[in-house]
């Protein structure tokens, strides 16, 4: 890359394919590994340089970054969350902000549901049960049926909807969200009906500041001792410390976590119990998938080197 490359702050790990394509087109800073000092040094010396910011969808853009970026054009999110950008500061800056619609919601809807067999048949016990040898001396104790549930989906979007499709042959599906939707499942006016409702509770919304704990002890009570939650949605939408006291009271039976209030950390509680399973924010972590994410990060900051608008842009 020559001298004149415009910068562009790399926010978290990407795929080797993304990361070498960002080489051939900008200076990368590697944010995400520089200590504090080093990022105030930076922006002291740099900050003019900087033109975009690639981020993951729960990694975002801080408020203060976007302020001392003056000639940032761009924030391309390897992703569809945009609850970690501040919207309104990024159209105030004239900052485009762009997400990759359209391409993880099959993967995501796909651990959704993995995360559901997993948890009702406890697949991850089961393996360490083999691995540790106690077949040779014990059958391991029965799990739960997933086929005849009574599935809820919180959020029927794009995600939602892909979640539904495939939950609909093991049993009825129903919803909630802001708006009743032309769709052959029950809808609920709000959550806690919806809990009432559902053996497993699906998490598929956005974050924002009308789901932030949404899913609190009210929702799980009303979800029930042999219910279940699953959240590949946000860490947010769930108090976290409410569905560990349900989980610790046998107040719901199990719970299948994708995401975390503050994650990469997750609580002792959970990393020790076995009423959960845990994956570390994996839901649309494929080569396939992430190539397809890849190519329309590249893509808007093409257009947007190019003075186009940005294909996929949300601001
Ligand atoms: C990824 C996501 O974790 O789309 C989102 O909002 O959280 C995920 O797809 C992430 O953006 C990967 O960089």
């Amino acid at each position: 890359m020559d001298d004149q490359a415009p910068v562009v702050l790399q926010m978290h790990p990407f795929s080797e394919y993304l990361e070498s394509r960002l080489k051939t087109r900008f200076e990368v800073v590697r944010w995400f590994e520089l200590s504090d000092p080093e990022k105030s040094a930076f922006l002291h010396q740099r900050s003019a340089a900087v033109r975009a910011v690639v981020t993951g969808g729960h990694i975002g853009c801080s408020d203060d970054l976007l302020r001392a970026l003056t000639k940032l054009g761009i924030v391309a999110i390897h992703g569809v969350g945009v609850d970690k950008v501040n919207l309104a500061l990024a159209r105030d800056r004239g900052i485009r902000v762009t997400t990759t619609p359209g391409t993880l919601h099959e993967d995501v809807a796909d651990l959704a549901v993995g995360l559901t067999i997993s948890l009702l048949r406890a697949i991850p016990t089961s393996d360490a049960f083999v691995r540790a040898g106690h077949w040779l001396k014990a059958e391991k104790a029965l799990a739960h049926k997933v086929t005849g549930r009574r599935f809820g989906i919180v959020g029927l979007g794009n995600i939602g909807a892909a979640i539904a499709a495939r939950l609909a042959p093991f049993g009825p599906v129903s919803y909630t969200g802001p708006h009743r939707k032309a769709v052959p499942y029950l809808f609920h006016d709000d959550v806690l009906g919806l809990a009432a409702d559902s053996d497993v509770l699906v998490v598929a919304c956005p974050a924002n500041a009308s789901t932030h704990h949404l899913i609190g002890a009210a929702v799980l009570d009303s979800l029930g001792a042999d219910g279940y939650l699953i959240n590949i949605s946000r860490g947010a939408v769930v108090d976290e410390a409410a569905l560990i006291a349900a989980l610790d009271a046998g107040r719901i039976a199990g719970a299948g976590l994708d995401v975390f209030e503050r994650e990469p950390l997750v609580p002792a509680e959970l990393l020790s119990s076995e009423k959960v399973v845990l994956t570390p924010h994996v839901a649309s972590a494929t080569v396939e998938t992430r190539k397809l994410m890849s190519d329309i990060v590249l893509g808007n900051l093409d257009a947007y080197l190019a003075g186009q608008p940005p294909p996929t842009a949300v601001v």
